[in-house]
């Protein structure tokens, strides 16, 4: 099947089905017996920050379900329902690195209320535009954290993890490419979509300085990542030729 081909069929079932086939992905199995004790005291806690972010996102499923947006369908508020819980299984996992770190979980913090009341603030669309500009920091974080781990499970479960949200920026912007036909709107999109994807970087910026620093992370080649991974989010959603996504194309290859 070539990639016109799958981009002329409606991808929310695809999607729906690549998520199905994720769903039942048991829990890693954790060790204590691995020892992170050289690990600085300020990575617990900002993995206890993204733990939080990971917990939310239950209402977004119920507004796309009633939602009566051109371009989406039950089968998109299936998969968006699988994808929520995905980011819950996200949740478990870095409460299990907490854990490890012996750090403790947290209930509340700043930058976790601030991406809670931009998902708040109106429509699907702008919670999905700022769903995707928490993808682009997962993505950025978490490899960047994995590469100053040592070898063993925390390293992999962060890995996989980006790998994970990967194929949520995918997801996302298939659906904001469906929302923004026409110039008017695409100049729109990308006008917030910048403005939002600074905003979330300078805060994880700020909130995690410490890490980044006791970890001995380059904020300016983060920044670079970051800038550059929202680049190619904004082109796969205003690029009227961006092909089907990479990790739709490999689950669709995978089962022919
Ligand atoms: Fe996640
Ligand atoms: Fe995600």
């Amino acid at each position: 099947m070539t990639d016109q081909t799958l981009n002329r069929q409606a991808n929310w079932t695809r999607w729906r089905s690549f998520f199905e086939r994720r769903k039942d992905r048991a829990l890693p199995p954790l060790d204590p017996k691995v020892d992170y004790a050289m690990l600085p005291r300020s990575l617990a806690r900002s993995i206890a920050i993204f733990q939080l972010g990971e917990s939310g996102g239950g209402t977004i499923v119920a507004q796309a379900r009633r939602s009566k947006l051109r371009g989406i369908d039950a089968d998109y508020a299936a998969a968006l329902d699988l994808f929520v819980k995905e980011e819950h299984r996200h949740a478990n996992i870095l409460a299990m690195c907490v854990r490890l770190m012996h750090g403790e979980l947290i209930s509340k913090n700043w930058t976790a209320r601030l991406f809670v009341a931009g998902r708040r603030l109106i429509g699907l669309r702008l919670k999905v535009l700022v769903l995707l500009a928490a993808e682009v920091v997962g993505i950025c974080y978490y490899s960047a954290i994995a590469s100053r781990l040592p070898g063993g499970p925390m390293r992999h479960w962060l890995r996989e993890l980006a790998d994970d949200e990967r194929g949520h920026l995918d997801f996302h912007c298939d659906f904001l490419r469906s929302q923004t036909q026409g110039v008017v709107r695409k100049r729109v999109f990308m006008a917030v979509w910048r403005c939002v994807m600074c905003a979330a970087a300078i805060t994880v910026m700020v909130d995690h300085r410490k890490t980044l620093h006791d970890l001995r992370l380059s904020r300016r080649e983060i920044w670079g990542q970051w800038m550059e991974i929202g680049r190619q989010a904004e082109s796969r959603v205003i690029d009227p030729s961006s092909t089907v996504s990479r990790v739709l194309r490999q689950s669709s290859a995978s089962l022919s």
